[in-house]
């Protein structure tokens, strides 16, 4: 890391606390005024880093930019060199990670930005991203399954994030099949994963999890000021979501194939007893869900008994 994000990293360990500038200027063996240039150049970038007469430094309780030290600073130590990639804008941190890929960088990285322009749904829809209020990341693995499980990275994302969620503040999510997580009736997080392969041997190539969780978006245009939600007193940085987020999901996904996961999923699931209705053939259709299946899949029960497993699309739900 930089200077810099080696600064930022200490300061993030004590946040809220002094630093003092000769114990980071002795600490990474440079002068008082290296440090402070260092401050003064995270101060530009945006980090609320505050300083007083005698005081040393200190990071304020409110600073939510994201850095890599940051992300750093709360990653198991296991993954403490994961690369971290952050942005101010981009177009979609999913389509930098795949600009990535081809550019030769390394897998596993993380691809974070405080805004998307043109942030990816699932079935080609848009994610709303503005500036500084969610967390969009994409983290990018070469997980060692087929390319018909990668689907069930997807599910693993959303048990990753309710688990992270519910660590870090008072919410309590819901994940909606596939791979919504919603707080009551609004959905809080989406999720994309888009994977390479080569269909032919049916191997995995790469994999780009993309996670979208509105941390503290209020003014969400229409129709999504009726459908979308933040989270309930963000008591927590975007830094340690995305950090928490990636601390479950590595494992999770190391051990896909044991599904151990797909418990949780379905302990947080907001459909299982209820009424679904999905689209066939044109038509609108009911069923009771009644079950998630090992690999992931909806389990319906139609009106005449007949079990059906839905395998991907989209199903609503009255909430
Ligand atoms: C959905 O709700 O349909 C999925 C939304 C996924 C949004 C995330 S934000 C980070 C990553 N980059 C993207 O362009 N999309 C995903």
């Amino acid at each position: 890391m930089s200077l810099k994000q080696d600064i930022l990293f200490e300061l993030e360990k004590n946040r809220g606390a002094d630093t003092s500038g000769q114990s980071l200027a002795e600490r990474f063996g440079v002068s008082r005024t290296a440090v402070w240039k260092a401050v003064q150049a995270l101060r530009a970038e945006g980090h609320d880093v505050l300083s007083g007469l005698n005081r040393g430094y200190r990071l304020s309780e409110n600073d939510d930019r994201l850095s890599p030290a940051g992300v750093a600073q709360a990653l198991l130590p296991e993954y403490r060199s994961l690369p971290v990639r952050v942005y101010h804008t981009l177009d979609s941190t999913n389509l930098e990670a795949a600009r990535l890929l081809s550019a030769g960088e390394p897998c596993p990285m993380l691809v974070l930005s405080e805004e998307q322009t043109a942030g990816r749904g699932r079935l080609g829809r848009t994610f709303y991203s503005p500036e500084g209020t969610g967390l969009y990341m994409t983290l990018v693995l070469r997980p060692h399954i087929r390319l018909s499980e990668a689907a069930l990275l997807t599910t693993a994302a959303a048990v990753a994030v309710v688990q992270a969620v519910e660590a870090l503040t008072d919410n309590r999510p819901a994940i909606k099949w596939v791979n919504d997580v919603y707080l009551g009736d609004r959905k809080l997080c989406g999720i994309l994963t888009e994977a390479t392969g080569d269909f032919e041997t049916g191997s995995v190539e790469n994999v780009r999890v993309g996670i979208g969780v509105n941390v503290r978006t209020r003014d969400f245009p229409s129709p999504l000021n009726r459908t979308a939600c933040s989270l309930d007193r963000a008591n927590t940085t975007r830094n340690r979501l995305a950090a928490e987020i990636v601390n479950r999901l590595l494992p999770l996904a190391a051990r896909l194939p044991d599904r151990a996961f797909l418990e949780d999923y379905r302990e947080h699931s907001l459909v299982i007893g209820r009424e679904v209705a999905f689209s066939r053939e044109g038509q609108t259709r009911r069923a009771l869900a009644v079950a998630i299946d090992d690999a992931g899949g909806l389990v319906l029960r139609h009106a005449d008994g007949s079990l059906e497993t839905l395998r991907a699309g989209e199903i609503s739900v009255q909430l």
